[in-house]
């Protein structure tokens, strides 16, 4: 598959995998995590798609496009393994999606920073949260669910908390 056509999986992945999220926190309450600002394209669909819900940014930078970049009060700047642990002091036990989006082409280090991350997303989580992202993010307390067709398993992981 050309590296184009693997761009192209990954954003109709992201997308179809959010709105599939939607339906399944509707009713109930909840607030959202988005992991990696980056361009701000799957910032920008979350804010479409849960125009009534607080959602709160995690990146080490703010490098969006001038129209997607979240104000102060709802953007975590810095490492996310620091910030985590910040969120949780500040918001509690509280989010019903998290999309984590913080994969580079460097397979180790992703496999690194998620086995990091996934212990500090937790305890954010509410029961019953999904957690959507680009890579394995593997917690024995979360279980993980098949993506929504036509996703391909492995191109995008789905966890109910
Ligand atoms: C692939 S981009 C996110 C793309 C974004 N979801 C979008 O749709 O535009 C990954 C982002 O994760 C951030 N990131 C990667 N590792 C990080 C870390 N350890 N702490 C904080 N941010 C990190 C990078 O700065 C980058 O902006």
């Amino acid at each position: 598959m050309s590296r184009l056509e693997s761009a192209i999986r990954r954003l109709e992945a992201q997308r179809d995998c959010i709105n599939w999220a939607a339906g399944r926190v509707a009713g109930k309450t909840g607030h959202i995590l988005e992991l990696g600002l980056g361009n701000g394209r799957t910032w920008d669909h979350l804010r479409e798609t849960f125009p009534d819900r607080e959602i709160y940014v995690f990146d080490r930078q703010v490098a969006a496009h001038p129209d997607c970049v979240p104000d102060d009060n709802h953007m975590f700047l810095g490492d996310i393994t620091e910030t985590l642990p910040r969120a949780l002091a500040r918001l509690g036990r509280n989010a019903i999606l998290a999309h984590s989006d913080i994969g580079t082409g460097d397979s180790a280090r992703n496999q690194k920073l998620a086995a990091m991350i996934t212990p500090l997303l937790a305890p954010l989580m509410l029961p019953g949260g999904v957690v959507l992202s680009d890579q394995p993010l593997p917690l024995a307390e979360w279980t993980e669910l098949s993506p929504p067709p036509p996703i391909q398993p492995g191109r995008y992981h789905i966890y109910s908390a």
